[in-house]
Formats: structure tokens, C-alpha cells, sequence
């Protein structure tokens, strides 16, 4: 009915425990803020050494973080950490991990079958009342709900890297996210002191739907050889107040990942082509290993 029932108008599910698929860089971001701001989390990953790697993402963004917030105070940047890091338990027990998940959010590899895979899998073991969110950042929310029956409590949470620093959060609804659902993801967002916008389910939702053709065409001004990559990174960040250019985020994303994208989305075959047309410079770095930050090597060097 259009008339709510439940007693909560607002926070309906009152999400408290929090479970993280993938504690790569944005999962462990994701359990990170999640964790700062008093929920229960779960990590999950595939092996203990994926986990230690996300355990170790988070003590170091925690000491960045504590020593802004108690500058020359040492024993209450430990206490900081100390009590955050508490708020955590890992896992390699998917099913286990799920059992008092109030809310679950995807951050595993970018692959539509593998995330399809994982979500089927939970839908059998979490509880009924359990909401299912990706971090995707270009797979359609709604093909990755198919593989459960839980359309209704099913959507989008996009996260932006660096997750401790972005404000922002995407909150994807589908054509089937149910007004509770969305309305719990939009509270989730606000207690984890992050600003949500929503959005339907498109291509890019909104940021990357802008960010993905203007790198692209940053790379066609190289390209045509316009402009060098130094002075269009300078030109955006004093001409327009972007905090990086072009090329030191595409770097920064990984151009692996762009790359991914923007074949993705040409396939798909939802947005013009003209905006996602495949560039050489890209294809070459890609198949040269050469994925940015990441790799020691993108537009520039990393050491
Ligand atoms: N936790 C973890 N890493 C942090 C951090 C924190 N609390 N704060 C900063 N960082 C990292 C940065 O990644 C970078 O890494 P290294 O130190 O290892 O080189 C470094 O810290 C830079 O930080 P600085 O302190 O020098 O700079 P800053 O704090 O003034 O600003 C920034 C850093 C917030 C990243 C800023 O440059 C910025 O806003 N850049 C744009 C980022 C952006 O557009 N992100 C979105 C990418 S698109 C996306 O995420 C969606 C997708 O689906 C692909
Ligand atoms: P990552 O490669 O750093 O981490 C992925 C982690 O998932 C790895 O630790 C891997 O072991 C783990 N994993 C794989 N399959 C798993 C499974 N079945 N169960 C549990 N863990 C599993 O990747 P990332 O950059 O953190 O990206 C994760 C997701 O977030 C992707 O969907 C990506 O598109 C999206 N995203 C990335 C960015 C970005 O800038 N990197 C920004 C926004 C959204």
C-alpha cells in the first residue's frame, strides 16, 4: 500500500550490524567509516591475507585521520584507533559472517556473474529482513539483484575513493527498491556522516556518468595533440578548482578500471557511443601493465 505500516516512519530496518564483502581499498574505506561512527561491523574476504591487507588499509587511514583530529595527542590518537578498531570483526565465513547482518554491502571484484554468485548464495543464509546494497561503480543495481528475491530490499550504495575523505554517497534505487529500503540506505549514509544523493539505475548514476566521458576526452586532447597531460591537469585544477586533473585521477582510479568502464558501457550499448569511443593512449598503457597508481605507472610515475 502507499501507507507505510511500520512504527518507524523514517529507519524502518534501524540498521545496527553492518557486513562488508571485500576488504580491498574500498571495502575496507567502507568498514572503516562504518566502524568510526559506532555500527557493528563484518569484514569478509576470501583469505586471511586479503584481510590483513584490508586490517592494514584501516590502521593506516585511522592514523591519518587520528593525528588531524588530536594533533601532538598520542595517547588519544590510541584511544581513537583502539576504539574503532574494536567496532571490527573479520571474517573468511561468508555465511556466518551474515547471520546478524542487518544491512550487506558488496565490494568485491567489478564481475557481474561473480557478484550475482555471491548475492545468491547470501539470499538463502542472511535474514529476511537483511538489505542487500553494491558499491558497483558501472554494473547495472538491477541485473546484480536478479540473482536474489529480494528486489525490494536491493540497491545501490556508491562509495567514492578515498572513502574517509569523500563526502559523497550514491544511493541507487531501482525500480523495485521498496520506499523503506531507500529510506533506511539514505539514514545508513547520514549516521556514517556521509551526504547521500539518490539516483535511478543508469549507466554512471551521476559522478561517474560525468567523470568517465570528460577523462575521456581529456585523453583525446592528448591525443590529438592539443595539450600535454601536465598542462590539462594544471588547466582543471586552477581553471575549473578540480582538486586533481584528469590524468592524476584517472591514474588514481586506475586506468584498468577506466578501461573497464567504458568497454562495459560501449557493450551495453545504453549510453552514446561517442562517449565512451575507445582511446589508443588508454589501450596501450592497459595492455603495457601500466594501470596508474596502483602499478607504479600511469600518465606519471608513482614510487
Ligand atoms: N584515508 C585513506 N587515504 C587517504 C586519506 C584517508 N583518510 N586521506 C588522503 N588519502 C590519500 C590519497 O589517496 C593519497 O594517497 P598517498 O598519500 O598514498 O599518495 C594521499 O592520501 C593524498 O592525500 P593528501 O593529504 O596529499 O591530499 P588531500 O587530503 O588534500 O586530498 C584527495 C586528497 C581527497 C584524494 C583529493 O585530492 C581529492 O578529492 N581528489 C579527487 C578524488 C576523487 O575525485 N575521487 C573520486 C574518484 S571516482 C570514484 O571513486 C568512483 C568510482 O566508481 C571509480
Ligand atoms: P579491490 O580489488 O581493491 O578489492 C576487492 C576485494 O574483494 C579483494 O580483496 C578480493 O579478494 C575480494 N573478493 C573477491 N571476490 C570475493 C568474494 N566472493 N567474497 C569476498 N571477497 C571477495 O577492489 P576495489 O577497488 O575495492 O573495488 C571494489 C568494488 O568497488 C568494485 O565493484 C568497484 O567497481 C567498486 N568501486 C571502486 C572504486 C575505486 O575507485 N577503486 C570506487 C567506487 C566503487
Amino acid at each position: 500500500s502507499a501507507f507505510s505500516t511500520s512504527s518507524s516512519a523514517y529507519a524502518p530496518y534501524n540498521v545496527k550490524n553492518i557486513t562488508v564483502f571485500g576488504s580491498g581499498l574500498m571495502g575496507a574505506g567502507i568498514v572503516q567509516i562504518a566502524a568510526q561512527n559506532a555500527f557493528n561491523v563484518t569484514m569478509v574476504d576470501l583469505n586471511p591475507e586479503a584481510l590483513k591487507k584490508g586490517q592494514d588499509i584501516i590502521t593506516s587511514s585511522l592514523k591519518r585521520v587520528a593525528k588531524k583530529q588530536f594533533p601532538e595527542d598520542a595517547a588519544q590518537q590510541k584511544a581513537f584507533i583502539d576504539k574503532t578498531m574494536a567496532q571490527i570483526k573479520t571474517s573468511t565465513d561468508s555465511e556466518a559472517a551474515s547471520k546478524d547482518a542487518d544491512l550487506i554491502i558488496e565490494a568485491i571484484v567489478e564481475n557481474l556473474k561473480t557478484k550475482q554468485q555471491l548475492f545468491s548464495m547470501l539470499d538463502k543464509v542472511a535474514p529476511e529482513h537483511t538489505l542487500f546494497c553494491s558499491n558497483t561503480s558501472s554494473l547495472p543495481i538491477g541485473d546484480i539483484a536478479k540473482a536474489t528475491k529480494r528486489a525490494d530490499r536491493f540497491g545501490g550504495l556508491h562509495f567514492f575513493n578515498p572513502v574517509p575523505q569523500m563526502k559523497l554517497v550514491e544511493v541507487i534505487r531501482t525500480e523495485e527498491t521498496s520506499q523503506d529500503s531507500f529510506d533506511s540506505l539514505m539514514d545508513v549514509c547520514t549516521r556514517m556522516k556521509k551526504t547521500p544523493v539518490s539516483c535511478k539505475d543508469t549507466p554512471g548514476f551521476i559522478v561517474n556518468r560525468l567523470l568517465v566521458p570528460y577523462i575521456m576526452e581529456s585523453l583525446r586532447i592528448v591525443e590529438r595533440g592539443e595539450a600535454t597531460p601536465q598542462d590539462v591537469d594544471v588547466a582543471m585544477k586552477l581553471g575549473a578548482g578540480f582538486p586533481m586533473g584528469p590524468f592524476e585521477l584517472a591514474d588514481f582510479v586506475g586506468l584498468d578500471t577506466m578501461k573497464f568502464i567504458v568497454d562495459g558501457w560501449r557493450k551495453e550499448g545504453k549510453i552514446d557511443d561517442n562517449l565512451v569511443a575507445p582511446v589508443k593512449l588508454l589501450d596501450e598503457l592497459v595492455a603495457q601493465g601500466n594501470f596508474g597508481r596502483k602499478s607504479g605507472q600511469g600518465f606519471y610515475p608513482y614510487n
